[in-house]
């Protein structure tokens, strides 16, 4: 075993990284006790660590990788574009491209400004909002995930001592302005009567509401449709925009999640699978909700920019990506996330542990007790499920299968059913020997 051995290169990898990074790391997500598994080469669905072990890799760089890793008609595309330089301060044909695909497959779309990642997306889509109906006010789901914009970040971890009986609006950050709490509304995930009443109490200070339809820290909890019917009726009634955010969620239709779902929203972020595994991140709308981008009348309600926005290797890559993920791709993505979730309820029930999967698509993630996931309240694991899911999670990359910390899955289309049966052995075993209780 490389892993966690202190002899290992991961091992002395982190002693030097930790002299010059905060905590050894650039990236929260990568951090895996007792020290993180250094990656040096990734081909297909494979991972080879610095000390030369390979892991089947179901997490996909958090669901940015919809074709694995190093696809060779993904790195042909960037060879060529990256021959011709690597970016410019004039625009490129390539994306108009990336841009015109987008549009075409996704109704709700008619314009699309692209940046550099789903936060900036995130943070772009709120001020256009703003800039739109001229209000302050940004409504979210408690406890999702849209990236580490201020307004974006409110209750991403509230917990049961602090969250409240309609949630409190609270800083996930240290030092965050009082004034971001007063213009963040927190809304429970699929409670359409709480949620309308938080969100009539904002009333004409409301701006945008930005929802994820299936999010993360809800335990891939798809938006229930009465919920989606109460926020199209009261955002509507209210005047403001609905933001959806689909960074993750677009791998769940060639036509984007919200259609998958029956959501209308005004804008739309993207960002991941759009750039093929480069920095990307987009804001999509309708002409009217994307006006506020544009210098036609003048200086724009909300200017965007950035040195490396739309770069021609990020267009080059989200285009073959997105070329090759037809809708063969998305059937085969769907019949494979259905198959993934039958393998882990067969390894919880062989095992005999009281677990269970939820997930969509191309997604699964689970879950160490059997209490019904609906929300981010129910989605909250106690401090022994904590431990649990982290045991999990390492004897699971010790067996040679990735799944991201708190045990979820996306799916690439160069995963298959074979890794999948090989990992539900894996699963099985892993669950059979007794978890940590405290
Ligand atoms: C739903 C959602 N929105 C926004 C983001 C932020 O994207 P990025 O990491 O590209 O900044 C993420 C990242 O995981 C996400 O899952």
């Amino acid at each position: 075993m490389s892993w966690p051995d202190q002899s290992s290169l991961s091992q002395a990898l982190f002693t030097r990284a930790q002299k010059v990074l905060p905590g050894g790391i650039s990236r929260l997500q990568t951090l895996v006790q007792p020290f993180p598994i250094y990656a040096i080469e990734g081909q297909g669905a494979t991972i080879i660590d610095a000390d030369g072990v390979p892991r089947t890799d179901f997490m996909n760089n958090f669901a940015s990788l919809i074709h694995g890793h190093a696809h060779p008609d993904i790195l042909s595309s960037v060879t060529e574009a990256m021959h011709k330089g690597t970016c410019f301060s004039m625009p490129t044909e390539l994306e108009i491209q990336l841009a015109e695909l987008i549009v075409d497959r996704v109704k709700r779309v008619d314009k699309i400004r692209f940046c550099n990642s789903g936060t900036e997306a995130v943070m772009l889509a709120i001020k256009a909002a703003r800039a739109r109906t001229n209000r302050p006010c940004i409504a979210k789901i408690e406890g999702a995930y849209h990236g580490m914009y201020d307004y974006a970040e409110v209750s991403l971890d509230s917990s049961p001592d602090n969250w409240g009986d309609a949630p409190n609006p609270l800083a996930y950050t240290r030092g965050t302005p009082a004034s971001v709490l007063e213009d963040t509304i927190v809304i429970p995930l699929n409670d359409s009567n709480t949620s309308e009443r938080l969100l009539r109490d904002c009333g004409d200070r409301l701006a945008g509401v930005l929802i994820d339809p299936v999010p993360l820290s809800c335990g891939l909890i798809p938006m229930a449709d009465h919920f989606i019917d109460m926020l199209h009726r009261v955002s509507r009634e209210l005047g403001a925009l609905i933001i959806a955010d689909e960074v993750i969620a677009f791998r769940l239709d060639y036509h984007g999640a919200q259609s998958r779902f029956g959501i209308d929203p005004d804008l739309t972020t993207f960002a991941k699978i759009i750039g093929g595994g480069f920095p990307v991140g987009a804001i999509g709308g309708t002409e009217d909700a994307m006006s506020v981008f544009s210098h036609n009348q003048g200086k724009p309600p909300n200017s965007s920019s950035g040195t490396f926005t739309a770069n021609p290797l990020s267009m080059a890559a989200g285009l073959k990506t997105l070329e090759m993920l037809d809708t063969k791709a998305y059937d085969y993505l769907e019949n494979l996330g259905s198959y993934a979730r039958d393998v882990v309820e067969n390894a919880f029930s062989e095992s005999g542990f009281n677990g269970q999967v939820t997930g969509v698509g191309s997604m699964f993630h689970l879950h160490l007790h059997d209490r019904e996931v609906t929300d981010y309240r129910t989605f909250f694991r106690t401090e022994a499920e904590e431990k649990s899911t982290t045991e999990l999670h390492l004897r699971l990359l010790d067996a040679g299968y990735i799944l991201s910390p708190k045990l979820g899955g996306f799916l690439s289309t160069v995963n298959t059913r074979d890794q999948l049966d090989g990992f539900g052995d894996a699963l099985a075993t892993a669950l059979a020997i007794e978890m940590p209780t405290r």
